[in-house]
């Protein structure tokens, strides 16, 4: 039967991932002169940009960073073994720190991604994009996190951990398909109501 606590579950899981995806704004304003793109400024034959000035190594890297450390901080606070990142039942804080580091990388390289495509279409930097806007860095960083977890287990058996979110728990990504954009939604919404956005989207 579908419960809530899955919800409370998934939003736990991917943690890291929601930090990560917010981190870069805020490290562009600590640290405006990293500024290099990823794309290196190379550009299509039509002028258009690979990747644009918008995704840069600081934010993909510094995203993947402060993740880990979220993941590293949430594994000291699991209310059960399936919360934990990997850690108590690894005896380590490897798990959390490389699952956390790939929840990060994976979210951003699927921003970055996603980019790619955007510009491909057409669309400029910072022109939204309904639907992969929302949904890149959680098809990126579940894809990341859960190739770890299998590496992971491939070098002990004993690390269940890839198994356990996304094999026996099979509805924690669907979860997260659905109510991400949900969720993207309600803090636009807040962030208009506070006035902290010019517009509620
Ligand atoms: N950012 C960054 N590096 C990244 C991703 C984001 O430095 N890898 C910073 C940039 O300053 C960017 C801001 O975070 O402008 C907001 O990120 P995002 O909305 O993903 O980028 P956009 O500028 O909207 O570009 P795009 O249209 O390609 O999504
Ligand atoms: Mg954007």
């Amino acid at each position: 039967m579908f419960s809530p606590y899955f919800v409370v579950q998934a939003l736990w899981l991917f943690l890291p991932a929601y930090v990560a995806n917010m981190a870069p704004v805020f490290l562009a304003k600590i640290f405006p002169k990293w500024d290099a793109p990823i794309d290196g400024g190379r550009a299509r034959g039509d002028g258009t940009r690979l990747l644009g000035d918008g995704k840069t190594w600081r934010g993909l890297i510094g995203g993947a960073v402060v993740a880990a450390l979220v993941a590293l901080l949430q594994s000291f606070r699991p209310w059960d073994l399936v919360t934990d990142f990997g850690r108590a039942s690894w005896g380590s804080i490897l798990a959390p720190l490389a699952i956390g580091f790939m929840f990060g990388l994976g979210a951003l390289v699927g921003d970055a991604v996603k980019s790619y495509f955007k510009r491909k279409s057409g669309r400029p930097r910072g022109a939204p994009w309904i639907g992969p806007d929302q949904l890149d860095f959680v098809v990126g960083g579940l894809l990341f996190a859960f190739l770890t977890g299998l590496l992971l287990g491939a070098i002990d058996p004993s690390f269940q951990w890839a198994e356990t979110w996304f094999v026996h728990m099979w509805w924690i990504p669907p979860t997260l398909i659905v109510v991400t954009p949900l969720l993207h939604w309600l803090v636009n919404v807040i962030g208009y109501w506070l006035g902290l956005k010019e517009v509620p989207w």
